[in-house]
């Protein structure tokens, strides 16, 4: 595991700055860790852990997320040199399951080979180019054939077949086996990195096995899938997913059970950070918090978060306390045991952000991956993908992962099977402030945004990481 060296105040990106320190923030109550105290039970340390060196507090130039030339830089000195979440082992569980998984211009096959092992192809005939499997696809398929010529490799990236082979003396069958990009997998999920040298998927992903020791997501299907193209830079959706200081105007809805600016925003080195926001709480910003009852009964009404019958509180019991135990039984019935859980574990919700693309959800009741892509090679669009994941059925084979339901830029997550209505709200929410968004910084006259100090200091954070790729 690398050891990270946090900021030299100051320094980042040239600037000269004074940032304040966590210890001089007069961050609202209660915090996160008061909120677990209160819960009163045992909870894993790595919840505990408080780490947050606040990253410098510049102005962060819009050209970063406007910018063609800056979108060009990152694609050359970024996109192509690190481990990206492409999907889930599932998609690839048998021999010859293959998914396409598209960065930008760039596009990798992965598949399973006869002998188990997975393998990851660039998507592009070694004849004259043509994509080998279409973008996005996934599917089954014995052999890898292009369907321009027809010339087919195994799955373990040989050729084998070149039709005329007489009007191809001067080939060596050899040499033109598939070219390979590196594959990796880590709890279920897998990564490619497009580059041939460079840290392991082990070293690149630091603090993240060490923390999900609890957070085994094998057993784990996805059982919603939306994917939806939105008009904004990548790292722009990424901000509307890290940031809860939003909470207030974009999701009225949630301020009596959610936390929101009292969320823990943690940085563990370059690549990890993380936000935890309690749930079955209200908001700091609310002029009188919501009793329990009335918190219940709104985290209720919503379904979020909820399975199985509807719990009702009884004497001496926190929301909170409640939810946590009707999560528990739910996940029970799946054959999970889950007794140890925290009430935090099981209904918070506690995001880990992997730089560049993952956002990975370690909550019982909120298990959830986000996965954020440039689209082609324009900085004003990108992909998001949402994968809600539930246990599989215990005592039977294990369930097909949900297919890939396409929402249209306008169109609403209600419309996505199986999407629970307040979380589809709540995306679509998030995801139509971010039009408005891209157009304002179009317009900007200034040119720079303004992070907040904490909330926002992930964001800052990011930009600090995506700085050391293109300055390497
Ligand atoms: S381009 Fe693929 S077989 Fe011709
Ligand atoms: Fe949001």
């Amino acid at each position: 595991m690398s050891l990270w060296l946090g900021y030299a105040h100051g320094a980042a990106r040239g600037h000269i700055t004074k940032s304040p320190t966590l210890a001089e923030l007069d961050l609202p109550k209660p915090s996160y860790q008061e909120i677990l105290d209160r819960d009163g039970d045992s909870v894993p340390d790595v919840l505990r852990t408080q780490q947050n060196p606040i990253p410098p507090t510049a102005p962060v130039e819009l050209a970063r997320y406007t910018s063609q030339a800056f979108f060009d830089r990152e694609m050359q000195k970024m996109w192509t040199r690190v481990w990206q979440f492409a999907c889930r082992e599932e998609h690839v569980a048998e021999p010859g399951d293959y998914f396409v998984y598209d960065i930008g211009r760039h596009s990798v096959i992965i598949t399973r080979c006869d002998d188990g092992s997975l393998k990851a192809y660039h998507n592009s005939c070694l004849h004259r180019g043509t994509q080998l499997k279409p973008r996005g696809s996934l599917g089954h398929s014995p052999l890898i054939q292009c369907p321009y010529h027809g010339w087919t490799w195994n799955l373990d990236g040989s050729l084998v077949e070149v039709p005329c082979e007489w009007e191809f003396p001067h080939i060596d069958r050899d040499e033109l086996a598939l070219d390979q990009c590196r594959v990796a997998t880590w709890n279920t999920l897998v990564f490619i990195n497009l580059a041939d040298q460079g840290p392991s998927l082990g070293e690149y992903l630091e603090v993240l096995p060490e923390h999900f020791r609890n957070w085994d997501f094998s057993g784990w299907r996805t059982s919603v899938h939306a994917r939806k193209e939105l008009p904004c830079n990548w790292k722009a959706a990424q901000d509307a997913f890290i940031e809860a200081y939003h909470t207030r105007l974009v999701h009225p809805q949630a301020m009596g059970t959610s936390g929101d600016v009292n969320a823990q925003h943690d940085i563990f080195g370059d690549h990890v950070s993380r936000d935890i926001v309690a749930l079955g709480v209200s908001s700091p910003l609310l002029d009188e918090p919501l009793d329990d009852a009335s918190i219940l009964q709104q985290m209720l009404m919503g379904d979020a978060a909820v399975m199985g019958e509807r719990p009702s509180l009884a004497d001496g019991e926190s929301a909170r306390g409640v939810m946590a135990r009707n999560m528990r039984e739910t996940m029970e019935q799946f054959g999970l045991d889950v007794s140890g859980h925290s009430i935090a574990e099981s209904i918070d919700s506690i995001k880990y952000t992997l730089f560049p693309n993952l956002f990975i959800f370690a909550g019982l009741s909120l298990r959830v991956l986000y996965q954020y892509r440039p689209l082609g090679n324009d900085p004003d669009r990108c992909t998001f993908d949402i994968l809600f994941m539930r246990p599989n059925p215990p005592d039977q084979p294990p369930l097909e992962p949900a297919t890939v339901v396409h929402v249209s830029e306008d169109g609403s997550y209600s419309d996505v099977p199986g999407m629970d209505p307040g979380f589809a709200e709540v995306f679509d929410q998030d995801t139509a402030i971010l039009r408005a968004q891209r157009d304002g910084m179009h317009a900007s006259k200034r040119g720079v945004a303004t992070f907040s100090a904490y909330l926002e200091s992930r964001l800052r954070h990011i930009h600090n990481t995506l700085d050391k790729y293109l300055n390497a």
